[in-house]
């Protein structure tokens, strides 16, 4: 997209100036083009499960391939509400208290736009999931950047009181965290509660990554928390946990007042979607748990590789506690630390593709991401190392001159 001189995208609403295209749309078209390895955006480059495959065929081929009802096929509503008591001990209905989206992406934006009056403020963590900053500022609304700071990636309570104020209407958290790989712990997730509790603020929980963490931590759902369930609407989706980015099939639990309101945006989004995909979806989580348990333990070796691999190419690393990302910073590779031109550059200089981490930044704020980039290790173990391969030999090859 082209910007005039006042960097102003032409026919574009001021509700969008500067979130003119995503930095995953551009480095996956650069991969596309280089024929780089797409350590970029985060989709596994393997399938799902086959009785999950299976599953959209056998839907496909039975003729589910009209509009879905409103609020999802009933079969999925319910694998879903088994899913949260199963894993998370949370008790949803699924006649009301759970919607089917095109993904978590539908679901965040139908919560932020039914939700949200202009004005109000939204706290969000700090670097975050792109979306969430361009659909706060769709809803008209203003995000509040608290910020996560390396080596652990926790935020500092002092300064999410500090950023609440008689106009915040809602906390975005999102744990397991994207990009840093954070995983909320007890006391963080307390202190949010306790705040969102005396403030009487909604909570909108991303929970992606609900099965993807590693060693001995644990995720738990804010909305487990006394006092949150009220308040809380958990957002995940099918594709992290079954390797089924494309189908985008997401869903929102919650008190019925919060998702009706959801819903009501969300009518007028997608109204619906992924029809022959939500059976399959359910098939996906009504799995043994051995199946999540599996994709964890999976993962963890995946993220132990690449991250084992950067080190050996010169970069410093945060090792995730969750999710299918990596933090690097590059300053020990590029003395101007600047993360952005070196994602550009680096499927022509070696064939490989990062995302700077500069994007999960408010804009306030772009110092803070400037020398950090984020790889995903979601990738078959020979993507990996011929990644890593790629990454070493560049720079050597660097030394040496
Ligand atoms: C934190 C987070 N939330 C939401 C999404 C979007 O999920 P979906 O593909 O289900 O829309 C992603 C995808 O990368 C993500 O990382």
């Amino acid at each position: 997209m082209q910007s005039d001189a006042h960097g102003r995208t032409a026919q574009l609403t001021s509700k969008l100036q500067g979130f003119g295209s995503t930095i995953f749309a551009e480095m996956t078209a650069l991969a596309q083009r280089t024929g780089a390895i797409n350590l970029g955006q985060g989709f596994p480059d393997y399938d799902g499960p086959p009785q999950v495959l299976d599953a959209a065929v056998e839907a496909i081929r039975s003729g589910q391939n009209q509009y879905p009802p409103g609020p999802g096929v009933a079969d999925l509503r319910t694998a879903i509400s088994e899913h949260q008591q199963r894993f998370w001990n949370l008790v949803y209905d699924p006649d009301g208290e759970i919607l089917v989206t095109a993904g978590a992406t539908e679901a965040l934006a139908g919560a932020l736009l039914g939700i949200l009056e202009i004005g109000d403020e939204v706290i969000v963590l700090e670097p975050m999931y792109d979306s969430y900053q361009a659909c706060i500022a769709l809803a008209g609304a203003i995000a509040r950047p608290v910020t996560l700071s390396p080596p652990d990636y926790g935020f500092d309570p002092a300064d999410l009181r500090a950023a609440v104020t008689a106009r915040t209407r809602m906390i975005l958290v999102n744990s397991p965290h994207n990009p840093t790989g954070a995983v909320l712990d007890d006391e963080q997730l307390r202190a949010i509660a306790d705040i969102a509790i005396e403030r009487n603020l909604i909570v909108v929980s991303d929970e992606v990554y609900e099965h993807i963490v590693f060693d001995d931590v644990r995720h738990r759902s804010i909305a487990s928390l006394p006092g949150m369930w009220e308040r809380t609407l958990v957002i995940s989706s099918g594709g992290k946990t079954f390797n089924t980015t494309g189908w985008k099939v997401g869903w929102v639990c919650g008190p019925e007042p919060l998702v009706s309101a959801t819903r009501a945006a969300k009518q007028f989004l997608t109204y619906v979607s992924s029809g022959p995909f939500q059976p399959a979806i359910a098939v996906g989580l009504r799995l043994p748990t051995e199946y999540f348990v599996e994709l964890a333990r999976d993962l963890q070796s995946k993220r132990d590789r690449l991250v084992t691999g950067l080190r050996s190419a010169g970069f410093e690393v945060y090792v995730p506690q969750g999710t299918y990302f990596v933090t690097a910073d590059i300053r020990p590779l590029r003395s101007d630390g600047d993360g952005y031109a070196f994602c550009r550059e680096l499927p022509s200089l070696c064939g490989v593709v990062g995302i700077p981490n500069v994007v999960f930044y408010d804009r306030t704020h772009e110092n803070l991401g400037r020398h950090l980039v984020r790889f995903a290790f979601c990738k078959r173990p020979e993507s990996i190392d011929a990644a890593v391969d790629r990454l070493v030999s560049m720079t050597s090859q660097e030394a040496r001159r």
